[in-house]
């Protein structure tokens, strides 16, 4: 007989209750794979008598979530509570100090203390893996990890917050301004419970970071990390975006430079023939780009009770079958230091502004770029019926300096009406 898996779940909410229902359903097969059966014994969430769907009577019952990882029938604790610090921080180092392997879907925790987390898991021989916190059902972290180890990355990107690619593409569809389809995903509850989470680019953020530590070696760096969410993204950008051809996403860019690794989570615009640019929805996609592999894309579920289950059933999978991988698949104490790049490649970049309409106005626009070392590559004016002319261009490639430096100059032309946008156009 061999010996079973002892799982502890910490957290019962959409995924633990998703986790639940597979373990529940798959156990020949997950036996047959694993090598050995797998198995709940002990579970903690907020309320034990709330309805969830799942029957858990079978396991033990733990107020204090703690408790999973003190209990001597438990091999592994599955952390999915959430949050950065607090319960789930304490849980999680409590297992791995007691000996017991840890899965966990938190991306604040590990782009917080993950280097801490995966030097304490590997000083004391057990697994801390975090698949779920990456893009829901996408196995990003495996192909990074696993599949891709052979090849040098080059860079990597990715549309990694649902709720902004729904607020994105619905602001686009049914032509309604942000507020707006903010409210509606609220509504509909695919806000976190801080949305600031979500639409600061944060939640989105925290998972660029941990793809980056895996995929150039680095240790995990999330407060180097250029932020900016979608907020100020209007409706008059998505439209006129497309209309030259890109949609705009809420993109994250991580590639190692000379002046170190740049890390960036911002609104982007992405040519609309692209994957990347046809996303629709709540939907992710993960590209990566490897030396011998070229370019990789992945899509799927980013959120969900099925897909993130998945995800963590994945990471439980290798743990029953015995097979260890250092958290970002290096040891942790290889990852190195990378100093932040401070400004970023060279790109081209979108210019939305609005003129006065007098003679020389958009003159002294191109000789503002031009004296900024920016040189245009289209240009749009749009009809009027008033003195403002809304114009578009786009540019050859440039740094973010350059454009900073040029959107100074504009201030001091005087023919500005209100502020202008600029956003950076990925080259996929
Ligand atoms: N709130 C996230 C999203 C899912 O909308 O993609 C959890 O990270």
């Amino acid at each position: 007989m061999t010996t079973p898996l002892r799982l502890g779940i910490a957290g019962l909410g959409t995924v633990g209750i998703g986790v639940v229902k597979i373990v529940q359903a798959h156990p020949e097969l997950l036996a047959r794979r694993g090598g050995r059966p797998v198995e709940i014994v002990a579970v903690s969430a907020s309320s034990r008598t709330k309805n969830r769907g799942a029957d858990i009577s079978a396991y033990a019952w733990e107020d204090d979530p703690v408790q999973l990882a003190r209990r001597d029938d438990v091999d592994l604790v599955v952390e999915l509570i959430g949050g950065e610090n607090g319960v789930a921080k304490a849980l999680v180092e409590t297992a791995l100090k007691n000996g017991k392997d840890v899965v966990t879907a938190n991306k604040a925790l590990l782009s917080h203390h993950g280097n801490a987390l995966a030097a304490l898991a590997e000083s004391k021989g057990r697994s801390l893996r975090f698949e779920a916190a990456v893009a829901g059902g996408i196995p990003v972290i495996k192909a990074l990890t696993e599949g891709l180890a052979g090849n040098a990355i080059k860079r990597v990107m990715g549309v990694m917050n649902g709720t902004c690619n729904y607020i994105l593409t619905r602001m686009e569809s049914a032509r309604l301004p942000y507020d707006v389809v903010f409210e509606e995903a609220r509504k509909l509850g695919y806000l976190e419970a801080d949305p600031n989470l979500d639409v600061g680019g944060i939640d989105a953020g925290h998972k660029l970071s941990l793809l980056s530590a895996i995929a150039f070696g680095t240790r995990v760096d999330f407060d180097s990390m250029v932020l900016q969410g979608i907020g100020s993204v209007s409706i008059d950008d998505i439209q006129l975006a497309r209309d030259m051809g890109f949609s705009i996403k809420l993109l994250g860019v991580a590639q190692m430079t000379g002046r170190g690794l740049e890390q960036r989570m911002t609104p982007c615009l992405v040519p609309e023939t692209h994957p990347l640019g046809q996303l629709q929805g709540g939907t992710n996609m993960v590209v990566i780009e490897g030396d011998s592999v070229g370019q990789i894309v992945l899509r799927g579920a980013g959120a969900g009770e099925g897909p993130t289950a998945s995800a963590v059933m994945g990471d439980v999978m290798d743990i029953a079958r015995g097979i260890t991988i250092p958290t970002f698949g290096q040891p942790a104490e290889t990852l190195a230091q990378a100093p932040a790049a401070v400004v970023s490649t060279g790109a081209p970049w979108y210019l939305r502004m609005t003129l006065l309409d007098k003679p020389g106005a958009l003159a002294k626009i191109a000789t503002a770029l031009g004296d900024s070392g920016i040189s245009i590559d289209r240009m749009r004016q749009y009809s009027h019926d008033d003195a403002h002319a809304p114009v578009l261009i786009v540019t050859h490639k440039a740094t973010s300096d350059d454009i900073a430096m040029a959107l100074e100059r504009f201030e001091g032309t005087g023919v500005l009406v209100g502020e202008p946008v600029a956003m950076r156009i990925e080259e996929v």
